[in-house]
């Protein structure tokens, strides 16, 4: 089924969304946008809908999915209790693009939570994502709706182009805002630990619980707190993707050197360079200044090279600041090489 509810007016009695939260109810897969990416969604609390989330997907068993609800009272139908810190981050940030990772009740299908005893729980702000739960009456586990491994996707046609076949429906709402998946925050320890950098920045976060914690600050401990998810390949074009720290020369030299040996380029650009690269397909994906823009565009950008005659993708780097941590997440994990 696709539903395009682009240009409709959008609440929980639209036709098409009652027909995609029966869909839900009755134990089916549904994609629909939300204001990061597209989710692949299906009722948190059975585990055979569950499972068509993994088999649809290919996702590796172990990887835990994040439930999503349309209101606070929800919360407390998944997780055992809501520590200080989180409550003001859900109240600071719910509706929106963080996700919380709590103490699980238990009632979460054991798929959804991959046998760990905690949850991850976000509460989307997109007016297609919040009817579709409102409609649902359950809490939805929903993954990104893109094949594991390949970039998530902003688009409908994107999740088409990745799951055609393999799920029930595809709501369409248009391109997504965010561009960029949620930052996930573990609220269980007794310092907030960012496991996954996402829409809201380590700054937007410590301004409302002061100092939390990144990966980085468990560089020489023997165990590092990771969202389960990000030890696998991920967001990756198909051809290899190298991320190249260096200026417009460096990369030019790289082109230069692979188009003698009869290597077709491709470039990921920022826009204040795009027109500079010669012997390359060149695609801009945003000015340096405007990371926003970037994390916007990054997983469109990406893809499009599928439909492009290259061997080889160049990136450049973007500064790590505010939403450019996330931006430079992705790009790190999709690269099959990092050039310094
Ligand atoms: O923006 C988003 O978060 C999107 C939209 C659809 O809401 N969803 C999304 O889901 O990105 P997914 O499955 O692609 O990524 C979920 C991440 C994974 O890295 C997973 O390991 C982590 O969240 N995660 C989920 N539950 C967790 C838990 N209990 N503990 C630690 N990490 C968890
Ligand atoms: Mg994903």
């Amino acid at each position: 089924k696709y539903w395009n509810v682009e240009h409709e007016q959008i609440d929980e009695h639209n036709e098409h969304i009652k027909e995609a939260a029966a869909a839900i109810q009755h134990q089916e897969a549904v994609a629909f946008p939300t204001e990061t990416v597209y989710g692949l969604g299906a009722d948190a609390t059975t585990t055979e809908a569950v499972h068509k989330i993994f088999q649809a997907k290919g996702r590796p068993g172990d990887n835990p999915l994040i439930v999503h609800i349309a209101n606070l009272q929800q919360v407390e139908t998944v997780a055992e209790e809501i520590p200080d810190q989180a409550r003001k981050l859900m109240d600071a940030f719910w509706p929106g693009s963080l996700t919380v990772i709590l103490k699980s009740n238990g009632a979460s299908a054991e798929n959804v939570t991959a046998g760990l005893s905690t949850v991850g729980v976000r509460m989307p702000d997109h007016p297609v994502a919040r009817a579709l739960l409102t409609a649902c009456k359950l809490p939805v586990a929903a993954p990104s709706a893109n094949q594991s491994g390949r970039p998530s996707p902003t688009t409908a046609q994107h999740v088409l182009d990745d799951l055609t076949g393999k799920v029930y429906g595809v709501v369409d709402g248009g391109p997504t805002g965010v561009g960029v998946e949620s930052t996930v925050v573990d609220c269980t320890a007794e310092t907030a630990v960012i496991l996954r950098p996402g829409g809201v920045t380590k700054e937007d976060l410590e301004a409302v619980i002061g100092p939390v914690k990144t990966a980085s600050d468990f560089k020489n401990e023997r165990k590092q707190p990771k969202a389960p998810g990000m030890k696998y390949t991920h967001y990756a074009p198909n051809a290899p993707f190298w991320l190249m720290e260096g200026n417009v020369n460096t990369i030019q030299n790289e082109i230069n050197r692979l188009h003698k040996e009869g290597k077709r380029v491709g470039v990921m650009a920022s826009e204040e360079h795009a027109e500079q690269y010669q012997h390359a397909v060149v695609k801009s994906c945003g000015s340096k200044e405007d990371l926003k823009e970037v994390a916007h565009k990054i997983y469109h950008c990406l893809r499009s090279f599928n439909n492009e005659d290259v061997d080889i993708i160049l990136g450049e780097t973007f500064p790590k600041e505010g939403v450019g941590a996330a931006v430079m997440n992705r790009l790190e994990k999709a690269a099959t090489k990092v050039m310094k």
